[in-house]
């Protein structure tokens, strides 16, 4: 039998559904209804969004967070414009190109401590506005939480929206872990999109209990007017949307989001605060959401990840990440910290 464990830190994709969302699918698929969308689960799943982000919501269904933002930053933009990010955003570093390939706009990533973009970063970029020969800043998109484990504050992100909104610019926010930022603040949904003048929101299903599928969610309608277009010609028309619908009303309905969420930033949580015991090893970035960064001496990393796989996330200073999800146990976290104790003794 394999010694390597069937769980693992790696990601947050890499655990599987919860199983109230399973049982959704399986109650989904009965009978025929209208293919791509018009059918009352995907009514259902839009009427849950409107209860946690406001009726005046647009809402789509899309196949994944890739694109996701990939069609929503298509919908802010026009190819002469510029986004920008976070040097470590999603958007950036782990979509192959595809936001420049799909927007043909130009990235402006921003070197940041902890992933979390402020105007600092942003105001030397604009002082060619109106340039004719330089890409005109269009839009701030950020990651909440961020890729680094780290979680904007609503007022971080109210500032971020309203000098946007200032320098004709728009708030665009890859949600992938917005359940984790929202349990992590002990704050609504709303509190920290509508609420903070977000425009654009990718809001993510995955790595929150789902199996697949996630939002592009419009708070500036106007911006919405032709996704319908975008979305299908951007191959994210879900022909049986029912299943991706079913799956958001089971993590709207309740608090399932928020338990599956506050449990994956729980075991975040201890996570770190059990391998910083560890003299060897040090916590990179303040543990805000399911992320744990750390530093682990190199020539233990090959041995620890035939047991429990994670990622490192850069080479040159042995920095690993370690991500919990909400099916991360206890007994989990025991047994990998148990092992890391062991080797690195
Ligand atoms: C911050 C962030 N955004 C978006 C995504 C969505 O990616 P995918 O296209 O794999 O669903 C991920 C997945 O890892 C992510 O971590």
């Amino acid at each position: 039998m394999s010694k390597v464990s069937k769980r693992s830190f790696a990601s947050d994709n890499n655990a599987g559904v919860h199983p109230r969302v399973m049982q959704a699918i399986a109650a989904a698929n009965d009978g025929h209804v209208i293919a791509y969308g018009d059918d009352p689960y995907t009514a259902r799943a839009v009427e849950k969004f409107h209860e946690h982000l406001g009726k005046d919501t647009e809402v789509f269904f899309v196949f994944g967070g890739t694109g996701a933002n990939v069609l929503g930053l298509k919908s802010m933009t026009q190819s002469h414009h510029a986004i920008i990010c976070a040097e470590t955003a999603h958007v950036n570093v782990d979509e192959c190109g595809a936001p420049e390939k799909f927007t043909g706009c130009k990235l402006l990533p921003v070197t940041t401590a902890d992933g979390k973009v402020t105007i600092d970063h942003i105001k030397p970029l604009l002082h060619e506005v109106g340039f004719e020969h330089h890409v005109q800043p269009r839009v701030i998109s950020i990651s909440q939480a961020t890729e680094m484990g780290t979680v904007y504050t609503p007022r971080e992100m109210k500032t971020l929206s309203a000098f946007a909104h200032d320098h004709d610019m728009l708030l665009h926010v890859d949600g992938a872990r917005i359940a984790n930022a929202a349990a992590s603040l002990k704050v609504k949904l709303k509190a920290i999109t509508k609420d903070v003048g977000v425009d654009v929101l990718s809001f993510g299903g995955a790595k929150n209990g789902m199996m697949y599928g996630e939002a592009v969610v419009f708070f500036d309608k106007t911006l919405a007017l032709d996704f319908k277009y975008t979305r299908k010609q951007g191959t994210h028309l879900p022909s049986k949307m029912r299943y991706i619908s079913a799956q958001f009303e089971a993590l709207l309905t309740g608090n399932l989001w928020r338990e599956n969420a506050a449990h994956a930033n729980r075991m975040g949580q201890l996570l770190a605060g059990e391998l910083g015991k560890i003299p060897q090893i040090r916590i990179t970035q303040k543990v805000e959401a399911n992320g744990v960064f750390a530093i682990v001496p190199k020539k233990y990393i090959a041995k620890l990840q035939k047991k429990y796989f994670f990622y490192v996330w850069n080479e040159q200073t042995s920095e690993v990440r370690f991500m919990t999800s909400f099916d991360t146990t206890e007994a989990d976290i025991a047994d990998f910290v148990g092992l890391v104790k062991r080797t690195l003794k």
